[in-house]
């Protein structure tokens, strides 16, 4: 089917096909070359949906200063991190470190024989599966990547026969999804070919069954550290009820409680990534990939545990995001979406060490904003503030209306019926006002 074809088909099932496809029509980019563009980047596409795109400005980052790219709908997280950032700059804002940039894809095959063999004949086979993918690989060398290792591992106490090739990328600056596949389907089709040829093995061991070839999102080894430091004293004035040293000690409490009760960590940890999330998104990376491996990562020890870590000694404050993001600059829809290109162009084309750097620093900004309303304020107060210009938009408040509500909310509960309640009565009072205007 056409595009109008898929739109049409599509329309039967909207109470109103008309005015729907007229809707989905009316998100559609005018550049017919820029909207063919979007439309492959995935499957049966009949429309745009749009997101807003936002800016953090001032993120002081290892001593640079970075005006950030968001792309999130939830009205508060753009807001709050600009706000962390602002407030964190001026205690020497974020600095980071590079643990680690490897990543991790595996071949999972099935295979009855000799392990002690196999094992043995693991440098010969590590060669030829390197030789095999020489054709792949060699670009990415010359970017100062490849593939790093190649170790058998042995899984037959869990599964029956099962073993697995665990191969080791660094793949600089692109995330690398297609480049590690496209080696590890390499080496499934070599490994079968290596125990088929292979004269040291007997009968059944030249039959190897190969399950899957596939990159692991989990990747433990491309790890940044974000953290900032500051004297206790520096938040004496965020709460008129709190010295610094009392705001430190809850901010520390409910780091801590992130750490033990998994249904606090899953919400602390989902304010991480927020911002991560939005940069991610902003610069066209892969966000589910992200965020499966922050979860993943957060569940390490075999239970799931806030991702940040908070050190308080001597009065200084020290709070940290640790945390592996697997995230690329180049290639995928890095480079062919336009907005992703501009945001990193923003960002000063930074390569992946740099981006990752960025998007762990957001991540900790907008946790420690979220942290620092709900130990003091709350964060009902500043979410629903932001939040009163969609519930305006939802009542088709005129813009007279909005600033008028504006005003009203600012020492006000904003809630959905707060703001429909109110709307009512100042449309009221409108209209009997013009009323006593026409019968005077
Ligand atoms: C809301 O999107 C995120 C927060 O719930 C995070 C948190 O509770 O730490 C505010």
């Amino acid at each position: 089917m056409t595009k109008d074809q898929k739109l049409n088909f599509i329309s039967g099932h909207f109470e109103d096909p008309e005015e729907s496809v007229k809707e989905l029509k009316s998100f559609l980019i005018s550049d017919d070359v820029r909207q063919k563009l979007f439309d492959d980047f995935s499957e049966n596409t009949i429309s745009n949906f749009y997101f807003p795109y936002g800016i953090a400005p001032n993120f002081l980052i290892d001593g640079k200063v970075y005006h950030v790219p968001m792309v999130i709908e939830e009205s508060s997280v753009v807001a709050a991190a600009a706000k962390s950032a602002k407030f964190l700059s001026n205690m020497g804002g974020f600095r980071t470190e590079i643990v680690s940039t490897t990543k991790i894809g595996q071949v999972h095959f099935i295979w009855k024989g000799n392990v002690e063999k196999l094992k043995t004949l693991m440098p010969d086979l590590k060669d030829r599966l390197l030789e095999s993918t020489q054709y792949i690989t060699s670009n990415m060398q010359n970017r100062g990547g490849g593939i790093l290792d190649i170790e058998l591992v042995d899984k037959t106490d869990e599964i029956q026969d099962y073993f697995q090739l665990k191969a080791t990328f660094e793949t600089v600056d692109s995330m690398g999804a297609n480049f590690i596949n496209t080696c590890l389907e390499e080496f499934a089709s070599e490994l079968k070919v290596f125990f088929q040829e292979s004269p040291y093995f007997d009968n059944e061991e030249h039959n190897c069954e190969v399950i899957m070839a596939i990159l692991s999102n989990y990747t433990p080894d491309c790890l940044v550290k974000a953290s900032i430091e500051c004297n206790v004293s520096e938040f004496d004035n965020i709460d008129p009820n709190l010295t610094g040293e009392q705001f430190a000690w809850k901010f520390e409490k409910a780091v801590q409680i992130a750490k033990v009760d998994t249904y606090r960590a899953a919400t602390h940890n989902k304010g991480i990534f927020n911002g991560i999330d939005a940069v991610a998104l902003a610069t066209g990376n892969d966000f589910r990939a992200i965020e499966a491996c922050g979860h993943t990562w957060a569940a390490r020890d075999g239970k799931y545990k806030g991702l940040t870590d908070i050190r308080i000694e001597n009065g200084i404050f020290n709070y940290s995001l640790t945390i592996p993001l697997a995230l690329g600059t180049v290639g995928g829809l890095t480079t062919l979406h336009p907005l992703a290109k501009k945001s990193l162009e923003l960002l000063g084309n930074p390569g992946a060490s740099e981006l990752m750097r960025i998007a762990a620093a957001v991540g900790l900004a907008n946790n420690f904003g979220a942290i620092k309303s709900l130990v003091t304020k709350g964060i009902q107060k500043g979410h629903m503030k932001m939040h009163l210009l969609n519930i305006l938009n939802q009542f088709e408040a005129t813009d007279a209306e909005k600033e008028q509500a504006k005003l009203f909310f600012e020492d006000e509960k904003v809630s959905y019926n707060s703001v429909e309640t109110y709307l009512k009565n100042i449309r009221e009072k409108v209209k009997s006002d013009k009323a006593i205007f026409v019968s005077k």
